[in-house]
């Protein structure tokens, strides 16, 4: 069995703060490109998903090698999803629309693509609420029910990513792939379970 090692978790963090740090640093040298608040949106939005398919590949890790350990850092991933998702979200509200509330609602109501991203983000709200391990033992089977919102939620960003997508469909293309197969693997599990229960 593997035991787990204090300080990979710190390490771990720190490395999935690296893509944000460099995004900062980018910003403050002016090295993002033409359209610097762009990239960031953009590059926001893509650490969210990659991060949201990171948390989704833990549990098929752990089920295919019995890396039990693993456990302690899908919770951390997942934050770090949802701390990406914070700042995407807020690039958009300040420097899209300048907080202006009206034409947020109305960008919400008639870009399918906004919908789609709004509401992917609006369901990793409860699962960060309640991603404490006081939570999860208060709340039992009814928190296992909540966090599969994750795969709803990360469907919901695919479909923002292919919705905003103009041209070269290629980097969604290969998330949704991934997605298919983690989904898939899930869906293995459960069947596999309940052939063997029945
Ligand atoms: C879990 C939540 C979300 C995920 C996974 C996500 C993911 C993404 C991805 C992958 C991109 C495209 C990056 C690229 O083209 O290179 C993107 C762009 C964008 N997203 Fe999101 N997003 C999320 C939530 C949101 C929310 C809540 C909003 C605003 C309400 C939003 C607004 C935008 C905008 C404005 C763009 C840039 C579109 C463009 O440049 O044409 N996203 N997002």
């Amino acid at each position: 069995m593997i035991r787990p090692v204090p300080w990979v978790a710190p390490a771990l963090f720190l490395l999935c703060l690296a893509p944000a740090v460099e995004l900062a640093h980018g910003l403050y040298t002016n090295a993002l490109g033409p359209n610097p608040l762009e990239t960031l949106t953009r590059d926001t939005g893509k650490w969210t998903l990659r991060f949201l398919l990171l948390t989704l590949t833990i549990s098929p890790l752990i089920r295919l090698f019995q890396w039990q350990f693993l456990l302690r850092y899908r919770r951390l991933l997942g934050l770090i999803a949802f701390q990406y998702g914070t700042i995407h979200l807020t690039t958009y509200l300040w420097f899209d629309q300048f907080f202006d509330w009206a034409e947020i609602w109305l960008d919400i109501l008639e870009r399918p693509f906004i919908t789609a991203g709004m509401s992917a983000f609006v369901m990793l709200v409860p699962l960060a609420l309640t991603s404490s391990r006081w939570a999860q033992r208060v709340m039992g089977q009814a928190w296992k029910r909540l966090h599969r919102l994750i795969y709803v939620s990360a469907f919901a960003g695919l479909l923002h990513y292919f919705w905003l997508t103009r041209a070269d469909f290629l980097e969604p293309a290969i998330y949704a792939i991934l997605f298919a197969l983690l989904m898939l693997a899930r869906i293995r599990r459960t069947t596999t379970v309940s052939a063997g229960e029945s």
